[in-house]
């Protein structure tokens, strides 16, 4: 028999924020927003989570205002009228059905190629112009260019705060524009933005700071970061604690409230000599409260889903275990709830034999 699932239904706060539990939805791109606008489909998709005891949802990835920022003309924006009009009706949905909902705000870096879509006109930009070691795709950002992308980040933090939203979560992570400054496969700059890990993180303390700014001091910021690249699954920015924390430091320092550890399988331990995941180890290296994420309830991992592969449902005794410790505070569904808008509904009613496999089919509509 598994054991209760009751800590992951308590409720908890982010400064002003109030969530009846720690069940989040994680940022899943799903590219049904035609010309970059979520219709009245996302915002049902959301309103269906929210309904179903999601204590809070990361939207997809959000692309800023910058000709670059995306590679595919179906990934929603945060700017322009028409994107942000489809955005406020997404946050009126799940606020009437009691949710609460944050965008990921997202530039993807040299992950774009020159000539993609929309904007085929629009070079790539990366801090080294590098896709990942040896594979060069433009010249390394200005520096007039870097202050004007982290200016953007800024407009969309105070873009979401406009719209209602109840925060916003800065994409850090998996290879992506920021991420390219805090690896040093794609981080060979020798100015103030590139060098050790310190100089290495200056790029996104900015990004942070600009969108604090933007957005007060009561208003919720997560930072979403990650060990593993889609450039090389095996990259680490961290191999020790103490190279963690110089990486946090200056993070939390900036005005991150939350951080979003993104790992692939949220049980394993980050280093050698203790069973603390990264989202532990973040959370004791910083203070700050922090989401884990990989694989929740599910026996593969996410590239199987881009791989064209299923998982079936697993037991979360690991999760709740680590709820149970005071470990982590907040644990972040993806496939789980990308299949099943009623995953945490099920969870919370210990209905676990309820819940669906994932199949790749699921991730062709929004149901
Ligand atoms: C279809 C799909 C789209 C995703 N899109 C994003 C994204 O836009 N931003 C992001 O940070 N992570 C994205 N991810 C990663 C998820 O947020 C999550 O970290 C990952 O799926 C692991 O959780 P899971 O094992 O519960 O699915 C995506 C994952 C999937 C399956």
């Amino acid at each position: 028999m598994s054991i209760s699932a009751a800590p992951l239904f308590k409720p908890f706060a982010i400064k002003n924020l109030k969530l009846e539990n720690r069940v989040v939805m994680a940022p899943m791109t799903r590219s049904f927003a035609p010309g970059g606008v979520p219709g009245a489909d996302v915002a049902a998709y959301y309103r269906r989570r929210a309904e179903n005891k999601v204590g809070l949802i990361i939207t997809e990835g959000t692309v800023i205002d910058h000709p670059a920022s995306t590679n595919d003309p179906r990934v929603p924006h945060i700017h322009g009228e028409a994107a942000l009009s489809g955005w406020a009706k997404v946050v009126a949905e799940v606020h009437a059905a009691g949710g609460r909902i944050m965008p990921q705000i997202w530039h993807v870096g040299t992950v774009r190629k020159m000539g993609d879509k929309p904007n085929p006109e629009a070079p790539p930009i990366g801090p080294s112009g590098l896709f990942k070691p040896g594979v060069k795709v433009v010249e390394p950002m200005s520096e007039a260019e870097i202050e004007s992308v982290i200016a953007a980040y800024g407009r969309a933090a105070g873009e979401a705060r406009s719209l209602g939203f109840d925060g916003v979560e800065i994409h850090g992570a998996h290879g992506y524009l920021i991420d390219q400054f805090f690896w040093e496969g794609t981080n060979q700059r020798s100015d103030r933005w590139g060098g050790d890990m310190l100089a290495r993180t200056r790029f996104a303390a900015e990004v942070v700071k600009s969108c604090r700014s933007n957005v007060g001091p009561d208003f919720p910021i997560v930072f979403r970061y990650s060990q593993w690249k889609q450039q090389d699954y095996a990259a680490r920015l961290a191999t020790t604690p103490e190279l963690l924390g110089k990486f946090l430091a200056p993070l939390s320092d900036a005005g991150v409230d939350v951080f979003h550890c993104s790992t692939r399988r949220f049980w394993e331990p980050e280093f050698d000599g203790s069973h603390l995941n990264l989202a532990g180890w973040t959370k004791k290296l910083t203070g700050k409260p922090v989401i884990t994420v990989g694989s929740v309830s599910l026996d593969t991992d996410m590239f199987a889903a881009f791989r064209g592969k299923g998982a079936t449902i697993t037991s979360i005794d690991k999760l709740i275990e680590m709820f149970e410790r005071d470990e982590v505070d907040l644990v972040a569904v993806g496939r789980a709830l990308l299949v099943d808008p009623a995953w945490a509904a099920k969870v919370h009613d210990d209905r676990m034999q309820d819940l669906l496999p994932f199949t790749p089919e699921s991730m062709k509509s929004l149901s």
